[in-house]
């Protein structure tokens, strides 16, 4: 059954080792226990904004705020889609795609993290596939951008195994500092010559392309 006004709450991504589902309010109370337990280390920073800087409880707070303030803002020409990121049952991190005037422009950005649990198990490699393929496969998008802090080596691990190309990088903020953040870009050719596959399935694209702008 879908649902009869927001298509998003029934789109998800199988592959055989995880699956992706849109956030809804049990996903995100999950991914916010997750995050209190951990992302990264505390002298790591991976991200421009320091969400997990913040203490429990009200880290869990401020994460739920994130994905209902994603949800409340939507619109085909700016979304942020954020999927909960599940392996055997078990909600391990979450892994999006946003965009600015997709319709016109085709392109999508990505990000991600996972519970610091379940790093370095090559389930960042997997969630990253599934997401270009719901979006190149499901969506029809033309291009994908990633970028990450020069210093993150398992998400440059998994966009240099991926075949991005290098596109330049920016000084950016980092608790107070300036750190270089470097960014990445696929065209959906390179996509679909080395990563499309055959064993990931969509659910409930079709209801979901106006939201998303895809033509
Ligand atoms: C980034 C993240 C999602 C990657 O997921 P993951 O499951 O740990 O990654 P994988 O195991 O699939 O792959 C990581 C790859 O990077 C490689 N790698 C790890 N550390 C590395 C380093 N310092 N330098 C180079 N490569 C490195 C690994 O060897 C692996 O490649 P391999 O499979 O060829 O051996 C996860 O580590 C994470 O959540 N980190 C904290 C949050 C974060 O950084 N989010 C991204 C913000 S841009």
């Amino acid at each position: 059954m879908t649902h009869p006004v927001w298509p998003l709450f029934d789109l998800r991504v199988t592959t055989p080792r995880l699956e992706l589902r849109y956030v809804d309010d049990e996903l995100a109370l999950a991914l916010a226990e997750l995050a209190a337990r951990g992302v990264h280390d505390r002298d790591f920073m991976p991200f421009t904004v320091a969400w997990t800087d913040v203490e429990p409880p009200q880290l869990e707070v401020n994460t739920m705020q994130y994905y209902w303030r994603c949800r409340a803002e939507w619109s085909p020409t700016s979304w942020n889609l954020n999927l909960a990121v599940v392996v055997d049952g078990t909600v391990v991190g979450t892994t999006g795609a946003m965009a600015h005037d997709f319709a016109t422009v085709g392109g999508f950005e990505t990000g991600s993290w996972l519970g610091r649990e379940f790093h370095g198990r090559g389930i960042g490699t997997e969630m990253r596939l599934a997401t270009l393929q719901l979006m190149f496969a499901g969506f029809d998008a033309r291009a994908a951008t990633t970028g990450a802090f020069a210093d993150n080596g398992p998400s440059l691990g998994v966009t240099a195994k991926l075949g991005y190309t290098p596109n330049g990088g920016t000084d950016r903020a980092r608790r107070g500092t300036a750190a270089r953040s470097l960014h990445f870009h696929m065209p959906r050719a390179h996509w679909e010559e080395h990563l499309r596959r055959d064993d990931i399935e969509l659910h409930g694209t079709e209801a979901c392309r106006a939201l998303f702008g895809a033509r």
